[in-house]
């Protein structure tokens, strides 16, 4: 990674326009990201305002999820409407903190290729009380062609589906990061400039690593492939896979994310018998399928133990799935424990 000063870098701006002129994206879902890195920006300054606000705290209210809210979440939430109701290609939009799927102003035009967004527009809010990180992600679908009315199954398109999709880390600096299919590509907030300035182009995940992200504390709920594979991690030098592993859980997905993004690792939140009516702890649409989609193109490796995860069809937009992902050989082998207890 090169150092170069702030003004010799390519800007978010630039980095789309080139994209359109190259014929990689529609001028329409240039001004869909722009506006999504927008809401972002503004979404941190609302973070790290929060206590001048009155925004910190309970909203003492439950999302679809049975989760209580936190004033950011709204607050978060209706940051990233506002935004996208002014772009007009944005036809509808999926969020954590909505029931059901929200119109747009355009959302019976025709005249341009139109989109659908997903979103967690606050990704790890329990962090907040303790100014640890949180983020937010996205995802793109496109929309159906003009005169169809829109209704929540067609945002029911498997992950490989996506057109585009990202996060924000708010973390000691802001970054968006993105893919339209064609790699990742970081940005790095410059609060004297005000915009997004590329500081990580092209990242790749390494194949192999000694760290991996799980929380312990559901341990007696997991299945087998994962108390072997844990089992295998925490045995060390001494264990059959002869190295020292490494354990990190911050409980921010973006997070974990970002840093099997900068470093490699593995990051599991798996099945497990808590919550039996639950396949897992994370959603689909708005957060595995994204990061999935980062994480690939990145080069790493996606899955939900039995199956690739942006293979599945959703059959509803809050619905949950177990969730690996991170360096591609690590992934490999919990693929091939679950393969092997499925025989057994
Ligand atoms: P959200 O704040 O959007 O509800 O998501 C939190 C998610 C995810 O970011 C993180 O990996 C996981 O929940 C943490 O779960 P635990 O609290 O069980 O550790
Ligand atoms: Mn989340
Ligand atoms: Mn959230």
């Amino acid at each position: 990674m090169n150092s170069a000063p702030v003004a010799e870098r390519i800007r978010l701006s630039l980095f789309l326009a080139n994209a359109v002129r190259d014929g990689q994206i529609t001028t329409g879902l240039s001004t869909l990201v722009t506006a999504v890195a927008d809401a972002c920006s503004a979404v941190a300054t609302a973070v790290e305002r929060g206590i001048f606000d009155g925004a910190c705290g309970n909203a003492h209210s439950e999302n679809v999820h049975g989760e209580s809210q936190k004033k950011l979440d709204v607050v978060s939430n209706d940051i990233v409407i506002e935004k996208l109701a002014s772009v007009s290609c944005v036809r509808a939009l999926a969020s954590e903190e909505l029931e059901s799927i929200r119109l747009m102003p355009s959302s019976s035009r025709g005249d341009e290729d139109g989109y659908l967004v997903l979103f967690d527009p606050l990704d790890g809010s329990s962090n907040l009380e303790i100014n640890g990180i949180v983020g937010s992600i996205f995802s793109v679908l496109a929309a159906p062609e003009a005169g169809v009315a829109i209704d929540e199954s067609h945002f029911l398109q498997s992950g490989v589906q996506q057109v585009c999709a990202g996060y924000a880390i708010y973390g000691a600096s802001t970054m968006f990061m993105l893919t339209t299919g064609r790699g990742v590509d970081g940005f790095t907030f410059d609060r004297h400039s005000e915009s997004f300035v590329l500081t990580h182009p092209q990242l790749r995940i390494p194949d192999s690593t000694c760290e991996f992200a799980i929380n312990m504390s559901n341990e007696r709920f997991w299945n087998e492939p994962v108390h072997r594979y844990v089992r295998e991690c925490v045995a060390g030098a001494e264990g059959p896979r002869r190295a020292n592993f490494n354990m990190r859980w911050i409980a921010s997905m973006v997070a974990e994310v970002h840093r099997i993004l900068m470093r490699g690792g593995i990051f599991l939140y798996p099945r497990d018998s808590k919550n039996r009516e639950f396949a897992g702890r994370l959603r689909l649409t708005y957060e595995a399928n994204p990061m999935a989609f980062i994480v690939e193109q990145a080069g790493g490796m996606s899955t939900t133990g039995e199956a690739p995860i942006m293979n599945i069809k959703p059959e509803r937009v809050h619905q949950r799935v177990p969730v690996i992902l991170g360096s591609k050989l690590e992934v490999e082998r919990l693929v091939d424990y679950h393969n092997q207890t499925a025989v057994d």
